[in-house]
């Protein structure tokens, strides 16, 4: 209670400034709740669940980029059905044992004029053990109930025609990511057309893993579902607004897990159709650019990356046939730009200590040109 009510003022004092701590709303309701009895507990419960409600009514996607109170596709719909659900049930349960409890504790105190007396000595109660066994198992079996059918409704899903196919695979530490239909390749960012006016067009994903276990978790869109080794898992998502929807790897995988960050953006299906045509381009070749794609080619990186259409093949690291037309690097540590891309090729361990990509040890002029190639694959 004490520390609830610490961080709100916490909060009040960093949005209002220090003089207005006391015109805090929520300072008089903890003055009440010191009184104690039942009213404090429904006091602490109003405190409590202010945010979440706050949090709840906000629909302003900017601000709540991995706010699963603001789902905004079919199967995160489900979920936050169910969640309101359970939430409602257990804050019943919380209302009822608290107050029962607090009330207690308030009408049976220690009173002066008891000192000395043993209180009255109570054996079992057929009824009342019969109700707190039969009741609870009732609740668990409607949540159990509850939650197995809207399992079953999100992983029975099957593909409606203009359903779109991608594979992720997990990587130590960033997301690769195939279109097998459609022939592209690339990393970090996942490109989705949106259910637009009842034409639906959801992304069914089949997730793997390359080394260890990864989890795919992309809050507003849907559950979370793990990537395995040598199992594949299935999830589908079903974007119904355009934007850039992000998430992350939810399940430590070493050292770079915080910052193994997703991005899915959703495009209306006209703009899907033109990324689609732009990354099945092949790859920018510059012949002014030569001697950079040239000091690409006689280095290590070819054995971990691949550039459609040429001899680098290697898939330990992301595919560069398209670099350019992803939003960041080292999947969602610093921003796509030249120059930081520059620094990222002159030593990603800088930018993302532990990535698996060594420090090649160019030499300046070969960073540049390097870099000066790399940066054409548009
Ligand atoms: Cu990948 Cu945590």
């Amino acid at each position: 209670m004490r520390d609830q009510m610490t961080s709100q003022n916490f909060i009040s004092q960093k949005r209002e400034g220090r003089t207005k701590i006391r015109k805090s709303p929520s300072f008089p309701l903890y003055q009440r709740a010191t009184k104690g009895g039942f009213g404090s507990v429904l006091t602490a419960l109003l405190i409590l669940s202010g945010p979440a409600v706050a949090f709840a009514a906000s629909g302003d996607n900017a601000f709540t980029p991995t706010n699963i109170f603001v789902p905004l596709s079919t199967p995160a719909h489900a979920i936050y059905q169910i969640s309101l659900l359970v939430l409602l049930i257990c804050a019943a349960i919380f209302v009822i044992v608290g107050g029962l409890l607090a009330y207690s504790i308030f009408r049976f105190r220690r009173r002066p004029e008891h000192e000395n007396l043993e209180p009255p000595q109570v054996y079992g109660s057929n009824q009342i053990e019969l109700a707190w066994t039969v009741i609870p198992i009732l609740i668990v079996f409607v949540l159990i109930l509850a939650t197995t059918r809207t399992i079953y409704d999100v992983q029975s899903a099957l593909p409606p025609p203009d359903s779109v196919n991608a594979t992720i695979v997990g990587h130590q530490w960033w997301w690769e990511i195939r279109y097998p239909d459609l022939g592209i390749v690339t990393a970090n960012e996942l490109h989705v057309p949106v259910t637009e006016s009842g034409k639906r067009r959801p992304t069914f994903i089949r997730l793997e893993s390359a080394d260890v276990a990864h989890s795919f978790w992309v809050p507003q869109l849907a559950g979370k579902i793990d990537l395995i080794p040598n199992r594949r898992n299935l999830v589908w998502i079903e974007p119904t607004e355009p934007g850039t929807y992000v998430g992350n790897c939810a399940e430590y995988c070493g050292l770079q897990h915080a910052r193994m960050l997703l991005r899915v953006i959703a495009h209306t299906p006209d703009d899907f159709q033109k990324w689609v045509a732009a990354q099945k381009q092949p790859p920018v070749d510059n012949p002014q650019l030569r001697a950079g794609r040239d000091a690409f080619f006689s280095t290590s990186c070819v054995n971990c990356h691949a550039i459609k259409g040429t001899k680098a093949k290697g898939q330990f690291g992301p595919d560069l046939t398209h670099l350019m037309s992803r939003e960041t690097l080292g999947a969602g540590v610093i921003a796509n730009t030249v120059e930081n891309l520059q620094a990222w090729v002159r030593d990603p361990q800088h930018a993302k200590p532990g990535a698996l990509m060594p420090n090649m040890q160019l030499t300046d002029g070969e960073l540049n040109q390097m870099v000066a190639y790399l940066s054409s694959l548009k």
